[in-house]
């Protein structure tokens, strides 16, 4: 039988992917959750330990006694680069911290590439690189887990899509919707997750799910899960890009910048990875069997 280890899982239960991750290992392994606001629906079984990234005085007790860290936390927003830094400078003294007490394995949900431009300028990205670069000094075996797009019964790429369609009954088509998306279920990342926490997975791991869509054939799929006809609004990459600066401008962040310019570079249509007896959920399978009132509820941003 597979050993059942105490995992620290930085970020928590109750996020996107920390949802996906009880839902799969909260039975094989005993998860600590570790995040800054207590959630009701954290589960019994589920241990909560208070605290935050950016404060090292929360690490000592939330480390105790245990085998292996999942780390989640990262935030959306481009910036601002002194948020990401803190977290930066946080998340390396846990890792020095679990170092030294003998942990050995920890698994960071990490980022597909990106346009390099991308990868120099926004600290999203580039504070996320110099973060796993110096886990990688540390004496731990690191697996870095990629995945594209990820969806859950509340994400905010797919439900959002679905909601804003169902509202408008039309939806943008940026540039010429050619460039591609793997969309990944929530529970086959965390399925990944047990793998590395297994030993095996490599040590780097890009998680697309099992259909690849160009832009054009996703919002097309959701429009016909959304019981629609297909009436799209056509934007140049220039008037694309315009359009979602104002909208963020104005405090409105469905969609930054940064992830328009993602999404065009058809960086993240990436390959399923090996999932030997396990069967990874199809996203337009998942959105046909959910009630009606249950799609377009996307969950709130991290605060
Ligand atoms: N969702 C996707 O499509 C996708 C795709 C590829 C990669 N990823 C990566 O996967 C990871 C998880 O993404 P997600 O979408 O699941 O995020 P999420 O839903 O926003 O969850 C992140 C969790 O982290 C906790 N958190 C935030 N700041 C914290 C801090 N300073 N200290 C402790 N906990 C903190 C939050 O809980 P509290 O507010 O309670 O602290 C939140 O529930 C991120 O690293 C993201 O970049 C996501």
């Amino acid at each position: 039988m597979a050993e059942r280890l105490r995992v620290l899982l930085v970020g928590g239960t109750s996020g996107v992917l920390g949802g996906g991750i009880r839902a799969e290992l909260a039975s094989r392994h005993q998860l600590v959750s570790f995040h800054r606001h207590p959630d009701p629906g954290e589960s019994p079984g589920i241990e909560f330990a208070p605290g935050d990234v950016t404060d090292p005085s929360t690490f000592p007790t939330a480390l105790r006694d245990i085998d292996a860290v999942v780390n989640l936390v990262w935030y959306r927003a481009p910036g601002p680069d002194s948020l990401f830094r803190r977290t930066v400078e946080g998340l390396r003294e846990l890792a020095r911290q679990a170092a030294r007490q003998g942990i050995r394995r920890w698994v960071q949900i990490s980022l597909p590439p990106a346009p390099p431009r991308l990868e120099r300028s926004v600290p999203y990205l580039f504070r996320r690189r110099e973060l796993e670069a110096a886990l990688l000094t540390e004496p731990m075996d690191v697996v870095r887990i990629q995945p594209s797009a990820v969806f859950a019964p509340r994400d905010r790429l797919v439900q959002v899509m679905l909601q804003l369609m169902e509202r408008h009954h039309r939806f943008p088509l940026w540039g010429d919707g050619e460039y591609h998306v793997s969309p990944i279920h929530t529970r086959d990342v965390a399925w990944l997750v047990g793998e590395a926490l297994a030993g095996r997975l490599p040590p780097l791991t890009l998680a697309g799910g099992p259909d690849r869509y160009t832009y054009r054939q996703l919002v097309e799929m959701l429009f016909a899960v959304a019981g629609l006809p297909p009436r799209w609004v056509r934007l140049s990459p220039g008037l694309a890009r315009r359009l979602v600066q104002a909208l963020n401008a104005v405090g409105y962040h469905a969609l930054y910048t940064y992830e328009l310019d993602w999404l065009m570079s058809d960086l993240l249509g990436l390959p399923e990875p090996p999932h030997p007896g396990r069967s990874f959920v199809r996203l337009e399978e998942f959105l046909r069997s959910r009630p009606r009132a249950e799609l377009g509820t996307p969950a709130p941003p991290s605060r």
